[in-house]
């Protein structure tokens, strides 16, 4: 897909690699629009990189709905939709504390699941409402972000890499459901990534964690994730599948 004058939703967009892929994107020529939970920072980053921002919960229904209508009102179209949403807190299902809650497991899957899917369906109404023209083969493009700990999940990880399996699993059913309507579905599993979370770690800490990436030993930039999604965009054939980007770490278990 030429991203030139595309419109182009992003989630998490205040923060990290959602931040990080709108600038990316803004600057190719797309028309982005940043949805965050967080208003004042979803602001910020919308004016520093002079992009709509709107307040959205991910898991809401109705706000969701309100805000293609927005999107189907103010831009007539939508080609592209990057998932970056989430939460990761970790807690261990035999903790000191007690047991895990059950509400914390319910809340990570409820964000990181259902805020992906009830996105991407009604991007995906929108998606199939675009007019092909010229020479275009492609109506749009979804990009969810799982994590490796759909993969390799640490101790204290279950919901999760729960959650992140799931976003993985939904992948190709629905590249294969959407390929009708010429829309690709795909995934991208990130490694350790030098995100606002991380860098909030004192240095040595930071340094500890970069050591374990067989190469390059440092961790990621959001840029670096920014790029593999401009190329997903770009590469016409990338469909249905998960891409790991993550130095070849494969995590241990804590
Ligand atoms: P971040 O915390 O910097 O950004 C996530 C953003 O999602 C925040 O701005 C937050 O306000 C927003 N958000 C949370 N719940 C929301 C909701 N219900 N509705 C709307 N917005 C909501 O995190 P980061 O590092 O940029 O992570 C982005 C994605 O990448 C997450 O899905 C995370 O699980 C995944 N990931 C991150 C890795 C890392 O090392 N930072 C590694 C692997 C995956």
């Amino acid at each position: 897909m030429n991203i030139q004058g595309k419109v182009i939703v992003i989630t998490g967009g205040a923060s990290g690699l959602g931040a990080a892929t709108a600038a990316y994107l803004q600057q190719q020529g797309a028309r982005v629009v940043i949805v965050d939970m967080n208003a004042s920072l979803g602001e910020q980053t919308g004016q520093e990189i002079g992009a709509e921002f709107i307040k959205l919960d991910v898991t809401d229904e109705k706000a969701v709905e309100s805000f293609f209508a927005h999107i189907q009102e103010k831009y007539g179209q939508l080609n592209g939709l990057i998932n970056c949403a989430g939460i990761a807190p970790s807690a261990k299902v035999l903790g000191r504390d007690g047991l895990h809650a059950l509400d914390m497991f319910q809340t990570v899957l409820n964000i990181n699941v259902s805020g992906t899917f009830n996105m991407l369906r009604y991007a995906a109404q929108l998606m199939s409402q675009y007019a092909l023209s010229g020479e275009e083969e492609e109506r749009g493009v979804i990009v969810n972000t799982a994590s490796v700990a759909a993969f390799d999940g640490q101790i204290g990880q279950a919901a999760y890499s729960a959650s992140k399996g799931a976003v993985v699993g939904m992948t190709l059913p629905l590249a294969r459901e959407l390929a009708r309507e010429k829309i690709r579905v795909m995934t991208i599993a990130p490694g350790i990534m030098e995100t606002p979370m991380l860098k909030g770690l004192p240095q040595n800490v930071q340094d500890a964690l970069g050591q374990m990436v067989p190469f390059p030993p440092r961790l990621a930039k959001p840029e670096e994730f920014a790029k593999l999604v401009g190329h997903i965009f770009e590469n016409s054939y990338l469909n249905g599948e998960v891409i790991r980007l993550d130095g070849a770490i494969r995590m241990a278990p804590k």
